[in-house]
């Protein structure tokens, strides 16, 4: 993994570029970095604020063998690497909450988004995109995510180095998609489970298809979420945003 990079200054969104880059026949572990971002997109159609220098903005292109019902394992693999990196580099531990925001001390420090291209039912490449907030301060961001977001360097209350976190992301994807390939998906679930936030606790669920309460059992072998509703039913939410009551 980042065995090839292509670092851009400023693009639209990194997740466009690995996707070009995806078509053009680019290798497994791929990896594309903009110090600037104009178009950064989140999950459910939202802007992905990337202002130049301040933090890591990046698409890896990854292409398992796997199936494409198995792809949201990867997300949650991609969270735990994070989440090993920026324990290393900064001695924070972060918190996971399902399915992909990376918290500390309750308040968002990094995003994943992930894209698939397939066919049939079989993966042609994963572009896993990860934005971190490394060195904003509070004043860079905006005022409607002033109170939800925060960064390594508020945290911290230090400047942190970027290439670093890079790095060590690099190092435990590699890791942590060997482990993945020699062994499945249980020891990243427990890693992950290790970290996360969100489970046996009472959340609200807003997904696609509207809003579910209830209690988080946890998440399944595909990593899909179980929540217990109030009547007992268990369902599976397969993609949402969350709220912790
Ligand atoms: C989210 O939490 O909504 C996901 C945010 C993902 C942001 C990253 S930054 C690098 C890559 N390029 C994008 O345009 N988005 C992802």
């Amino acid at each position: 993994i980042g065995r090839s990079v292509y670092f851009y200054e400023s693009v639209s969104s990194t997740q466009k570029i690995a996707k070009e880059y995806a078509m053009n026949g680019a290798n497994h572990g791929t990896l594309i970095v903009a110090d600037e971002q104009t178009e950064g997109r989140g999950r459910m159609v939202r802007k992905w604020h990337s202002p130049k220098g301040t933090g890591i903005w990046a698409s890896f292109i990854l292409r398992p063998d796997i199936q494409l019902q198995h792809a949201p394992q990867l997300t949650l693999l991609t969270a735990v690497a994070v989440v090993l990196a920026i324990k290393d580099v900064t001695n924070i531990i972060p918190e996971i909450k399902w399915p992909n925001d990376i918290l500390i001390n309750g308040r968002k420090v990094c995003g994943i988004l992930t894209e698939l291209q397939a066919e049939e039912d079989r993966i042609q490449s994963v572009i896993i995109g990860i934005g971190i907030n490394v060195n904003q301060s509070t004043e860079n961001f905006s005022d409607d995510i002033q109170m939800i977001a925060t960064s390594l360097k508020i945290e911290l209350e230090q400047t942190v180095n970027r290439t670093e976190i890079i790095q060590k992301l690099c190092y435990y994807l590699e890791q942590l998609l060997n482990l993945y390939i020699s062994e499945g998906f249980p020891p990243i679930k427990r890693l992950w489970e290790t970290y996360a936030i969100s489970i046996g606790k009472q959340i609200t669920a807003r997904t696609l298809k509207g809003t579910f309460e209830g209690l988080a059992l946890g998440i399944n072998d595909e990593g899909v979420l179980l929540l217990k509703q109030a009547n007992g039913e268990i369902i599976e939410i397969l993609s949402a945003d969350i709220e912790i009551k």
